[in-house]
């Protein structure tokens, strides 16, 4: 399929994400955690959301869902704008969006059973207690756990994978319009972690959950991702396709971040992972953010800042020399 009918294909808008910004800190500590942030997710499709830590993913997770309202910029879900909401329309809104968090034993009320867990949703919704109990079923049953048998667990019985499923059953109880999975899987251990991507990919297909997946590890995000956006100190430095990222990035820190995965050679979200840096935006210095790292960096790239600019109909990339296209098919036909 060629990219173009790709995009034709992604059709209706679900979250629109525009010129995102948030500032943190006060006076000459202050920085823009995100800065100047825009993208789509459409309906059916994950967005994966990728970059070191500290590059402001989690704070975009927040804007977006009226957490933290953001310093400035637009979040439309539907077509209506979120950032100016308050009080029990915010809430509403937010409704229709659920969070799946890192740590499922931090999301959940250890006292609780799974079933009051799941239902929570559904009580502050005033569901009737006998029609929520046959929706928590449904949904427990939905990511791989038997009510019967884990229904009136409490969480603290639960392992890590079993708690994260858990933790999705609950963010599915209000059939939200958008899921925002922030490292979602990033505490549990790797072969729990490919049980818990397959099940996400098993409720995408079944219930064409929209979805904006957000984690450090590119492993991670390419096993789940449509499309991806790779994010540097607060700002998209590149989006594509999955394949065309994983394939064939053309910011020089897509690149760098690819290398480093498998120059490493951990497994994804182990605790060896060594990360390339962490650092945190400073100011607003001239020209690229990434050029005190780039091996590509030329002068130009010092004193101008590159726009994010398409490669491709579905690819773009903020770089004044990209890495240039890769010829993907060499590899299949010298086999
Ligand atoms: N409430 C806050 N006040 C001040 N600074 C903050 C706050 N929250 C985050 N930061 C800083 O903002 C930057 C972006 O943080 P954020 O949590 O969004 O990063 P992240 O990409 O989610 O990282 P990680 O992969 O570690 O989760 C970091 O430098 C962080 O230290
Ligand atoms: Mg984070």
């Amino acid at each position: 399929m060629s990219a173009h009918t790709a995009h034709q294909e992604l059709g209706e808008v679900v979250l629109q994400v525009k010129d995102l910004r948030q500032l943190y800190g006060r006076g000459k500590r202050a920085f823009h955690a995100v800065d100047g942030v825009s993208f789509t997710v459409f309906r059916g499709e994950t967005l994966g959301l990728v970059g070191e830590s500290g590059c402001g993913k989690s704070t975009t997770a927040r804007a977006v869902l009226g957490i933290r309202p953001p310093t400035a910029g637009s979040v439309t879900l539907g077509g209506a704008e979120l950032t100016t909401l308050r009080g029990r329309a915010l809430r509403e809104a937010r409704s229709s969006m659920q969070l799946v968090f890192q740590d499922p034993y931090n999301s959940v009320n250890p006292r609780w059973t799974v079933r009051q867990v799941v239902a929570e949703p559904l009580r502050l919704a005033r569901w009737t207690s006998s029609r929520a109990r046959t929706r928590v079923d449904e949904l427990l049953d939905l990511v791989g756990l038997d009510p019967a048998r884990f229904g009136d667990r409490s969480a603290r019985q639960l392992s890590g994978g079993q708690a994260q499923r858990v933790g999705i059953a609950r963010a599915l109880t209000t059939d939200p319009e958008l899921l925002v999975c922030d490292e979602a899987v990033s505490a549990l251990d790797v072969s729990v972690q490919a049980q818990i991507l397959n099940l996400l990919d098993h409720l995408k297909r079944e219930l064409s959950l929209t979805t904006l997946f957000i984690s450090h590890d590119l492993g991670v995000v390419r096993h789940v991702s449509d499309r991806v956006a790779v994010m540097y100190k607060g700002r998209i430095v590149e989006t594509g396709e999955s394949d065309q990222i994983f394939e064939n990035p053309q910011h020089h820190y897509t690149s760098l971040l690819l290398h480093s995965v498998l120059e490493v050679g951990v497994e994804p979200g182990s605790a060896t992972r060594r990360p390339i840096e962490v650092q945190t935006p400073q100011g607003d210095p001239a020209g690229c953010l990434f050029a005190p790292r780039c091996p590509g960096a030329r002068d130009i790239c010092r004193t101008t800042e590159p726009e994010l600019t398409p490669i491709s109909p579905s690819h773009a990339a903020a770089c004044h020399f990209p890495t240039g296209v890769v010829d993907t098919t060499r590899r299949s036909t010298s086999q």
